[in-house]
This record gives C-alpha cells, structure tokens and sequence, in this order.
C-alpha cells in the first residue's frame, strides 16, 4: 500500500486533517484502532471556537453544524451565590457554537465516507519505521493479515496513548506534565439545560459544570476525588451533589431526570515538545492534554489540523517546506496558550485538597477581581472564544 500522508489515529483530528487534504488534492489512509462505532460512542466536551467552525465549513461540514449548533454570547462563572456573565460578543467580539464533538466526529466520518475515503478500522501493532529518513513506513495488522504503508509523511493523531509520540526518541522529546488531584464526575440526561448558557460554578464543596448538548439534552459535571467511581454514585446523589454547588436560583429549577451516562474523567495538563520527528507531525491529544475547564481540548487539536494541513499543502502545490520546518514551532506557540488557560481556569474554580487558608482567599479575590474588572473579563472572554491562529 502506498499513500501521501498516512494518518493513525480516526478520531477527530485524523478525520479534519484527512478531509482537509482530501479537499485539496491529497490522498492519505486513516489507520484507526478501534470500530467506527467505539470512536462514536465516546461522549467528549461540546464548545467549539470559531478557528474550528470556520475549518469545518472549509471542510464541507458546515450545514447541520448551522442548523444544530447553538451559537453561544457569554457563559457564567459563579462563587457561591455571586454571578459573572463574561461576555464573549462585547469583549471579544465573537461567539462560541455549543455542538457535540461526538457530532463533529460523526459529521467528519459521514463527509469521509462519502468520499471514498481510505479510512482502515480495527488495526493492530501498528508500528512507524523511518521517520527520520526519505521514506518512512507504517506496518500493521488487521484481520486480513500483515500490512505496510508506505507514505511521503506520517501524522500521529492517535491520542494520548497512541503510539506516534512514543516514536520520537525520548533522548530528542522533552514532555511536561501537571496531574490534578481530584477528577470530573460527568453525566448525560434528557433534560432541559438549567440555564441558556453555561455555568462555571466554584463553591466550599468544589467545583460543578452545567453544560448541555441542545435544548432536550444536558451535560453536568461535579468535581470529584481521584478515587471516586461512577457506579458509587446514584442520581438522587449527583443531583444534590450539583445543587448544592451552584446558585440558588439554579438549584431551584434544576430539571433532574435519570442520567443515560455517567464516567468519571482525570484531569492533566501534558505536553510534548518537539511536536515533530523527521517526516512525523504529532496532532492533537498525541502531542498535549489539557485539563476540560476551558474547553480546550477539540479546538487545539483543530488549530495543531490547520498547521500542519496548510504545510503539506505548501509542500505539494508550492514545493515550499517552511511550513513543514516550522509547524512544531507555530503549533507549540498556540498549545501553550490554551494550557495557560485551562490551567488558569482550574486553578481558579476548584477546591485543592492541599489549599491553604490563604490559597483559598487568593482564590476569593481573584474572583472578586474577575467581577469588578472589564479588562479581566475581555482577557478572559478572549482566550474562551479561542486565540486567533
Ligand atoms: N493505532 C491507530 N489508532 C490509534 C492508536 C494506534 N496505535 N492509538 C489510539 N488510536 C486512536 C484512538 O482509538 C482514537 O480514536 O486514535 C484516536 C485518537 O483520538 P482522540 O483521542 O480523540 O484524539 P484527537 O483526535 O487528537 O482529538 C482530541 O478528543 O479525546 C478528546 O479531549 C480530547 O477533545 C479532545 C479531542
Ligand atoms: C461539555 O459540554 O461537555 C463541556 C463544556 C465546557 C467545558 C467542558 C465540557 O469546559
């Protein structure tokens, strides 16, 4: 088997980058490891900035993303009982698009298929050789058998625990990593959202999200212990938990209903650097993680997309490699900004079990900064609709 650029990993970085090069002329294979319906069936964050809305529309993906996403002004942050609207369309002049990225994936996957694309699912032991060479390879196996893939460039977007970022010699990789100490509890439920826009609350008991898919279907999350387990949790209990976390006036018209799904998720910020080897380029979760507070993850895989599909094709419409020379450079530069963010935005709204008297009034007052100041607010509203690429 032979292609231009061999991708491994179909979720929704290897899927935008492949039907980004499609689009232009390129042909690529998309190795995924897992069934079409186990990517599917994963339940992911929901806010999508406009780099990503404007990719997808490029990307051919714009009509049910119109028709279904919810444009989005503002969000709330609350402290206890106080409320801060940040106001996304007075300071930033932009909105967010609330639209599940398990929609984004399954919007991806239908433009795909309908264009024939080489998409493999179910494969194993795939292993990349000659990376650092003129011609590198990817070999793999799938129920027919031994395979190899022979390419002009690999792009590893297969995740955090894929096998990409362990290909670069850990001698020429330098990772950086921040575990939290504590986790997200989140559920699904066919309820109305308590309120029209999101809630970023922070309390004595810690943190809670009230979030939602679209107007019949809502998304809760609850800070929880690192040892926690779902199945310890029953809803009556998730659902006090919540309303004991948010304001008043929200707890009393919080619609419960029983929750169709319920995971618990850790909470890391990681990145590698470089995010290339030779003719390998590292997208998305395979090069950086970062804790869901900012919703960050989805929208910086998507601007990792945008770099790396505008080097390739530069290199195959203009023969000009500068962008392939410079992507890790321009990705990193943008990565580190959202990991700034998101680290901001955890640090701010959640109980650390090891905070201190001071810690927490250190807390107390950049909230009550956050709420007297403008600029603060723009500052935030900023980097929450997404930094330009
Ligand atoms: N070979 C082939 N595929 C693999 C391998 C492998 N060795 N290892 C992992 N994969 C697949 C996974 O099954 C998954 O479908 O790579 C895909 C990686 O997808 P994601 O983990 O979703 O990462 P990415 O596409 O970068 O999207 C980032 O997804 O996980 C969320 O919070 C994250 O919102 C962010 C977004
Ligand atoms: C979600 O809707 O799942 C969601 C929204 C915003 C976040 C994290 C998760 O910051």
């Amino acid at each position: 088997m032979r292609t231009q650029v061999a991708i491994i990993g179909g979720g929704p970085s290897g899927l935008l980058l492949s039907q980004t090069l499609h689009r232009a002329g390129i042909d690529t294979v998309v190795l995924e490891r897992r069934s079409k319906a186990h990517v599917l069936s994963r339940i992911r964050a929901g806010v999508l900035e406009r780099g990503l809305v404007a990719q997808l529309e490029d990307a051919g993906l714009g009509a049910r993303l119109q028709r279904e996403g919810q444009p989005h002004d503002g969000t709330v942050l609350a402290h206890g009982e106080r409320e801060i609207r940040i106001d996304f369309a007075r300071h930033a002049a932009a909105h967010v698009t609330v639209y599940g990225q398990t929609e984004v994936t399954r919007d991806l996957y239908r433009a795909r298929e309908a264009m024939d694309a080489r998409l493999i699912f179910e494969v194993e032991d795939v292993v990349i050789t000659g990376a650092d060479g003129p011609s590198p390879e990817v070999s793999f196996q799938t129920a027919e058998g031994a395979r190899t893939l022979a390419c002009d460039y690999i792009a590893g977007c297969d995740g955090f625990h894929g096998v990409s970022r362990k290909t670069i010699p850990q001698t020429l990789r330098q990772d950086y990593e921040k575990v939290y100490p504590f986790g997200w509890l989140g559920v699904l439920s066919e309820t109305p959202p308590v309120h029209d826009e999101l809630i970023y609350a922070t309390s004595a008991l810690g943190f809670a999200l009230c979030s939602m898919r679209n107007p019949t279907l809502s998304r809760y999350y609850i800070q929880c212990r690192l040892d926690d387990r779902p199945e310890a949790w029953s809803d009556d209990a998730f659902w006090d938990a919540l309303r004991r976390r948010i304001p008043a006036a929200y707890a009393e018209t919080l619609v419960t209903g029983p929750t169709i799904e319920k995971s618990i998720a850790p909470l890391r910020s990681f990145v590698t650097e470089p995010m290339q080897w030779g003719r390998l380029f590292l997208c998305g979760d395979a090069a950086h993680i970062v804790p869901p507070t900012g919703a960050k993850g989805l929208n910086t895989a998507a601007s990792d997309v945008y770099y790396l599909s505008q080097a390739l094709i530069g290199h195959y419409k203009d023969g000009d490699d500068a962008g392939l020379r410079g992507y890790s450079d321009r990705a990193l530069a943008r990565v580190w900004k959202a990991e700034r963010f998101s680290w901001w935005m955890t640090r701010l709204l959640h109980r650390f079990p090891d905070q201190t008297a001071f810690d927490l009034k250190m807390q107390e007052a950049e909230v009550a900064f956050l709420s007297e100041s403008e600029p603060a607010q723009a500052v935030l509203a900023e980097n929450y609709v997404g930094l330009p690429y």
